[in-house]
């Protein structure tokens, strides 16, 4: 029998040693490195169908001559996805979709096999198709062209493939696959790259695209080497809070497309929904006035956001006053609280301070900094902000109102949404005309002051 071949790799980069030791010299993790045993593969899992025919060989072509035409891409009828992807899925393009257990890839995948007009494989590794089919019942239960197969061999997988010729396969988990010429288990470093590599040749061969799911790891990375992002063309990243209902959809890397795009879904009982419209979800709209509560307008990659601050300023019961933030970076709130002390006279040094980003979103663009400071002031008086105001500026740390990037996208969402006031720095240079929605422009904190208090 022959020698069985075995090699290390580090679990967490992918960098391979021939003997074991503690560290790994490329990415300094300790015990990360494991023995993998090995089989060099003599011939890739996908076999290109017509075998007979003579490899082609490539030859340079003149740019001009290149016809990229017949890249039409795949409507995934699903605007936001659309979106992110930079238009559709591009035929023969590789995918891969990270995100945390539990946050919806699945859910987004198989939403997405049922409504394709086309011929879908859904390949899972992780459930039965039993379970699949429940599932399937709630998101949407009438028929259509999406074929379910539970299988882990890609030998096997490409053999079903072959019969069925699908026009979008879908592969839940690259961690759950395995191919025969590898002798490791699954989710093993040269596991992955393996059945990545059998996806890949026969993504290009045949035109079709793929959609991986990829676990990630406590760290947020996709787990498996780094190399995988390489090999893939596009890089998806499926994350939101799991106790709220938005889930937002961006792209790492996109070869076909901008990474500032994002697609933002609410998770119902019927599966994912796309949400258009965020702000009308964002923001309350209360009848009644409550103080400590402001508008900003901010931009969640190309896309403006109106999303609702709230601060309590409450006076501090025990000696040391409190600041906390949630979705906003305390630190920040730390230097707004520190200007709105020594430039606008407020005592702030004896309360409790307490901000809150409704709705379980993250924001670290600075231009929510004014919208902050309006419902810190508003909590502090008791006095509630006129309901139809927002905000969008930065505030320096002499207390200056800055100008924050692609105001005139912030002042346009606003006035969609009905606001009949923005504040704005003076230093950004609008040159919209006609808008039903009147600009305010300040310079300094204490301008605001005068406004709101
Ligand atoms: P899932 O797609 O299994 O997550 P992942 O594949 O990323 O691990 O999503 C599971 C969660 O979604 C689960 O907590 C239940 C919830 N869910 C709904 O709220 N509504 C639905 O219609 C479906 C199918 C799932
Ligand atoms: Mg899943």
């Amino acid at each position: 029998m022959a020698k069985v071949k075995t090699t290390f790799y580090c679990q967490n980069c992918g960098t391979q040693y021939s003997k074991w030791q503690g560290q790994c010299t490329a990415c300094k993790e300790w015990n990360t490195i494991a023995e993998e045993v090995l089989q060099t593969p003599e011939k890739s899992g996908w076999k290109t169908p017509d075998s007979t025919s003579v490899k082609r060989v490539a030859k340079p072509l003149l740019i001009n001559e290149i016809d990229a035409s017949q890249d039409a891409r795949i409507d995934v009828v699903d605007k936001e996805f659309n979106r992110v992807l930079g238009g559709g899925l591009v035929p023969g393009s590789l995918t891969l979709l990270g995100g945390e257990p539990g946050i919806g890839k699945s859910t987004l995948l198989l939403q997405m096999a049922l409504r394709l007009p086309y011929k879908t494989l859904y390949v899972s590794g992780e459930e039965s198709q039993k379970q699949i089919k429940m599932r399937a019942e709630r998101i949407n239960p009438v028929a259509s062209n999406c074929y379910i197969l539970t299988e882990t061999k890609t030998q096997n997988i490409f053999k079903q493939i072959e019969d069925l010729q699908p026009d979008v396969v879908v592969v839940d988990s690259i961690q759950t696959l395995h191919s025969d010429y590898i002798e490791s288990s699954a989710g093993s470093i040269s596991q992955i790259k393996e059945c990545t590599t059998e996806l890949i040749k026969f993504a290009k061969e045949t035109a079709t695209p793929v959609i991986l799911v990829g676990h990630i790891t406590k760290d947020g990375h996709i787990a498996g080497p780094k190399i995988l992002e390489h090999m893939v063309d596009t890089v998806l990243q499926f994350e939101g809070d799991r106790n709220h209902v938005f889930r937002i959809l961006r792209a790492n890397k996109n070869r076909f497309g901008s990474t500032n795009e994002l697609g933002i879904y609410e998770m119902q009982g019927a599966g994912l929904r796309e949400v258009s419209n965020p702000s009308e979800i964002l923001i309350s709209r209360k009848d009644d006035e409550l103080s400590g509560n402001a508008v900003a307008a901010t931009l969640e990659g190309m896309r403006p956001l109106m999303i609702e601050v709230q601060a309590l300023v409450s006076t501090a019961v025990y000696g040391t006053p409190q600041r906390s933030a949630t979705g906003f970076n305390a630190k920040r709130l730390n230097m707004l609280l520190a200007v709105l002390e020594k430039r606008a006279g407020f005592r702030l040094g004896a309360k409790d301070v307490f901000l809150n980003i409704t709705g379980g979103i993250t924001v670290d663009d600075p231009a929510i900094d004014l919208g902050v400071v309006a419902a810190i002031l508003s909590s502090n008086e008791d006095e509630a902000l006129p309901k139809d105001y927002c905000f969008a500026a930065e505030v320096g740390l002499s207390g200056e109102i800055r100008p924050v990037q692609r105001v005139e996208q912030r002042i346009l969402e606003a006035e969609k949404l009905g606001f009949s006031t923005i504040f704005v720095s003076k230093y950004n240079k609008i040159s919209l005309k006609k808008t039903t929605i009147k600009i305010q422009m300040i310079s300094k904190i204490e301008d605001l002051v005068g406004f709101i208090v």
